[in-house]
C-alpha cells in the first residue's frame, strides 16, 4: 500500500495499529518492543493511552486478579471475558492472549478450537502459548488456521507442579541446549514471536541473535527485543512481590491504601460529601 492511500492514523506511528509485521519490523530495525499485561477495560485504557506496543492477557490474571496462588485454575471462559474487556479498550496495541492451562495441552483439535473461541469471542489479535517441541503440532495447526501464535519458554508457570519451584531456568547446559532448539523450533513452525522467562540473560541474547523473530523477556537480561513485566507487579499493588528481575514503577499499594483510608476518616467524621459535591 503506498503511503498516499493511508489514513492519518496510520501514517502517524504513535496512533498506527501494532501488528505481528510491525513488531518484525522494529526487531529489524533494533527498536525495542515494550509489553505489559492487561486484564480489564480501564487499565487496558490507560495502556493503549500511553503506547505500549503489546497488550498481554496473561493468565496471571489467575494470580492477581482471581488470587489464586498458580495460573492452572484459570479457565478458558474467564480469559475470553478478560480479553474481550481489553480488546474494547484499545485502538493501537496488538492485543495477544494466554491460552490457558488445559486448553491447548490434550490434542491439536481441542489447541485449534480453544484459539478459534479466544479470536472469535474477543477480537483479540494473536494467542500465547507455553512449550516447545511438546506443543509444535497444536501451534502449526492454530497458525495453519491464520491466527497468530507467540511462544514462551524458560519459566513456564502452567507446570509449576512439574519443576516444583519458580527459581531460574536452563541454567545446566542440557536445558539451555534444549531450550535454543526449541526456541528455533517454534520459529520455524511459525510463531510470529517468542517470550523467555527467567533464564541467564546471557542464553536470552544468544537465542535473539539467533531468532529473526521478536523475542520478548521476563527476567532474561537486556539482550532481547523488548520486555515484559506483569502490569500489577510493576505498580507496586502487591506490596508483597519483589523478585530480582521486577523493577517497581509506582507503589500504589501504598497510594491505595492511603486514598482509602482517608475516604474511611471522611466518610466517618461526615466530611465527605461536602456542599460542592451534593444536589
Ligand atoms: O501470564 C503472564 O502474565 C505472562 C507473562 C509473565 C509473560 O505470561
Amino acid at each position: 500500500m503506498s503511503t498516499e492511500t493511508l489514513s492519518s492514523a496510520e501514517k502517524d506511528p504513535k496512533r498506527r495499529r501494532v501488528t505481528t509485521a510491525r513488531l518484525s519490523e522494529m526487531k529489524g530495525r533494533g527498536e525495542k518492543i515494550a509489553m505489559l499485561t492487561a486484564y480489564d477495560y480501564s487499565f487496558a485504557r490507560i495502556l493503549d493511552h500511553a503506547g505500549l506496543d503489546v497488550l498481554l492477557v496473561g493468565d496471571s490474571a489467575s494470580n492477581v486478579i482471581h488470587g489464586h496462588e498458580t495460573t492452572v485454575p484459570i479457565t478458558l471462559n474467564q480469559m475470553i471475558d478478560h480479553a474481550a474487556a481489553v480488546v474494547r479498550a484499545v485502538k493501537r496495541a496488538l492485543v495477544v492472549v494466554d491460552m490457558p492451562f488445559g486448553s491447548y495441552q490434550g490434542n491439536s483439535t481441542l489447541a485449534l478450537e480453544s484459539a478459534v473461541r479466544i479470536m472469535k469471542e474477543s477480537g483479540a489479535h494473536g494467542v500465547k502459548m507455553e512449550g516447545g517441541a511438546v506443543i509444535a503440532d497444536s501451534i502449526k495447526r492454530i497458525v495453519g488456521a491464520g491466527i497468530p501464535v507467540m511462544g514462551h519458554l524458560g519459566l513456564t508457570p502452567q507446570s509449576i507442579y512439574k519443576f516444583g519451584t519458580y527459581v531460574v531456568r536452563a541454567t545446566a547446559e542440557d536445558e539451555a541446549e534444549q531450550l535454543v532448539k526449541d526456541a528455533m523450533l517454534l520459529q520455524t513452525i511459525g510463531c510470529f514471536g517468542i517470550v523467555l522467562e527467567k533464564i541467564p540473560a546471557k542464553l536470552a541474547e544468544r537465542i535473539t541473535r539467533l531468532l529473526s523473530i521478536p523475542v520478548i523477556g521476563i527476567g532474561a537480561g537486556p539482550g532481547v527485543d523488548g520486555q515484559v513485566l506483569v502490569t500489577h507487579d510493576m505498580l507496586g499493588i502487591n506490596n508483597e512481590f519483589s523478585p530480582r528481575f521486577l523493577r517497581l514503577y509506582a507503589r500504589l499499594y501504598d497510594v491505595m491504601k492511603g486514598a482509602f483510608e482517608q475516604y474511611m476518616v471522611d466518610v466517618k467524621a461526615g466530611r465527605f460529601p461536602n456542599d460542592d459535591e451534593s444536589y
